[in-house]
């Protein structure tokens, strides 16, 4: 028995016995070893690199993990998308006067392009866009980690989702790369807090702990034209989710994206911590987790489990 979900117009053929297609590709995952766990920030560096994990939560309620699922996992960049939510809220459109919307096709925490281009960052999912957002949500909430922390527990309806205290602090000793990234915009004028306000709100919220089941609930609304299918409310507008998941196909693997467009097709979001998550609209969220990097900053088991998935059930948007 099959049960056929609509996306994008398409019927995706979903197995009943989408556990066991999940625990064979995870098998098959944990053979792929050619990845090296992030050590530039030396707490991340500690992190066991055999952990592994795929969960797949479906717009019906369903959620469906293999692997290491309930192990909390410092999420980084996929943190971004939540900044983002917040600050897309707040400002509206004269945010994109301060930031771009284009791929950068330049690493993650890349300086070059942003002194061409005058401190515009070119998207916000790369450092420098991240730290304009974090500006932004420093200048407009009193109290922006707990509006943040707030938000993201309320999505994924659990409390549990904390802050490692010892990954913000190691990421506030070897961040001299993001200071340079936001003294430079400050200089171009295009930051308006304290710079070291900024920075303390960005490691904080790239050192966010989830599992990969709360993060798969947490993001279901951007598969649901942004409202959240457990509780029918509207998480953010039908053209901001469209909006965020353009920018997560455009630019969330980050120089990687346009090889995961080709060969997988999903909107998706990477952290240094090993997570990623892809959405499917109108079909629900995938999240993996394993620690190991590729070159590019993306989790190699993670990228190919979600490759392996998406492949299998025919799920890529194009
Ligand atoms: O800015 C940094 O160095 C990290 N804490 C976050 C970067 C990250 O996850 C980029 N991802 N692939």
């Amino acid at each position: 028995m099959t049960a056929d979900v609509i996306s994008g117009g398409q019927s995706i053929h979903a197995p009943d016995n989408l556990k066991s297609l999940l625990e064979s590709i995870l098998q098959q995952a944990l053979t792929v070893n050619d990845g090296k766990v992030a050590d530039y920030i030396p707490a991340l560096a500690e992190v066991k690199s055999d952990y592994c994990a795929l969960t797949v939560a479906t717009l019906d309620g369903k959620v469906t993990s293999v692997g290491d699922s309930d192990k909390c996992f410092s999420i980084q960049s996929i943190s971004k998308i939540f900044g983002l939510m917040l600050a897309m809220e707040r400002l509206g459109d004269p945010l994109w006067e301060r930031v771009q919307m284009e791929p950068s096709g330049q690493p993650f925490n890349s300086i070059v392009q942003l002194e061409w281009e005058k401190g515009i960052p070119r998207n916000p999912m790369i450092n420098a866009g991240a730290l304009l957002v974090s500006d932004v949500l420093v200048s407009h909430y009193s109290a922006s980690k707990s509006a943040l922390l707030s938000m993201v527990r309320g999505l994924c309806g659990s409390e549990d989702v904390a802050v490692d205290s010892r990954v913000h602090e190691s990421e506030r000793t070897h961040g001299a790369r993001n200071a340079a990234l936001a003294y430079l915009m400050k200089s171009f004028g295009n930051i308006e807090a304290d710079v070291e306000e900024v920075l303390d709100h960005y490691f904080w919220q790239c050192a966010l702990t989830m599992t990969t089941e709360q993060l798969a609930r947490s993001l279901a609304f951007l598969a649901n034209r942004g409202k959240c299918p457990r509780s029918g409310a509207q998480i953010t507008s039908h053209r901001d989710a469209q909006r965020i998941n353009a920018l997560l196909s455009t630019s969330g693997m980050y120089d990687q994206s346009g090889q995961f467009a080709f060969t997988v097709g999903l909107p998706a979001k990477s952290g240094v911590g090993g997570g990623i998550v892809a959405i499917v609209p109108d079909y629900g969220v995938i999240t993996a987790w394993s620690p190991p990097l590729n070159s590019y900053g993306n989790s190699a088991r993670g990228m190919f489990m979600i490759r392996e998935l998406a492949n299998h059930l025919g799920l890529s948007v194009y």
